[in-house]
């Protein structure tokens, strides 16, 4: 069955660009954000592996930790990390995992035959510092992904873990949020002593809280 929410994110050792690893040690206490790509030497790919390169001090910011993953060589991989930096202005500044064996894309369903048989889709997992699966999301070959948004949702999940706020629709960071409705109107007195809003009982509006 498919990875879901909440499982733990399976275990591996890999070669990367940056030497074997192991997973669950190598993110240590940090969040990740694992992601595959098709295939080496791509235009969109290109484009987004240089995008996350540059979102890393908003990756430091939020102790996250960036893990791209195609099926290719790790030769290959720093070789079209030249071209990534040619192109795209910034040197890739994050490790790559060369999955020839396809062992982390079977173990993480990252491969969807009915799309190719040998590639790997466009998946994003966010994991916890717990380990657990807290976002994945599937793109198309031919789509690039939105890493900002990929960031605003760890800001969301950081936020809930932290405060017991959920993001509305669209939320931006500095809009308000919504108090989680497991929070008990007793409870949230205590936590956002300068009130909310109440649109509905369910519908608890409060100022973001600070970090
Ligand atoms: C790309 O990364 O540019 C790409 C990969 C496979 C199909 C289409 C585009």
């Amino acid at each position: 069955m498919a990875l879901q929410l909440g499982d733990i994110a399976p275990d591996f050792t890999a070669p990367t660009t940056e030497g074997d690893i192991s997973f669950h040690d190598w993110l240590g206490d940090s969040w990740g954000v694992l992601f595959s790509h098709p295939k080496d030497y791509t235009p969109v790919c290109t484009t987004e592996l240089g995008f996350t390169a540059k979102l890393k001090p908003e990756f430091d910011k939020r102790g996250v930790k960036a893990i791209g993953l195609s099926v290719d060589s790790v030769a290959d991989h720093e070789g079209w990390s030249k071209d990534i930096q040619d192109t795209q202005g910034v040197a890739v500044n994050f490790p790559m995992i060369a999955d020839a064996d396809r062992k982390v894309a079977d173990l993480y369903g990252m491969i969807h035959p009915n799309a190719s048989d040998t590639l790997t889709v466009r998946s994003v997992f966010i994991i916890d510092p717990s380990k657990k699966i807290r976002l994945t999301l599937t793109y198309p070959a031919s789509t690039g992904r939105n890493f900002n948004e990929i960031l605003r949702v760890i800001d969301s999940l950081q936020l809930t873990d932290k405060h017991k706020v959920a993001t509305p629709v669209n939320w931006q960071q500095g809009d308000d949020v919504i108090i989680v409705p497991a929070i008990s109107d007793g409870e949230a007195k205590g936590m956002f002593p300068d009130g909310w809003d109440e649109q509905k009982p369910y519908l608890r509006v409060v100022k973001q809280p600070k970090a």
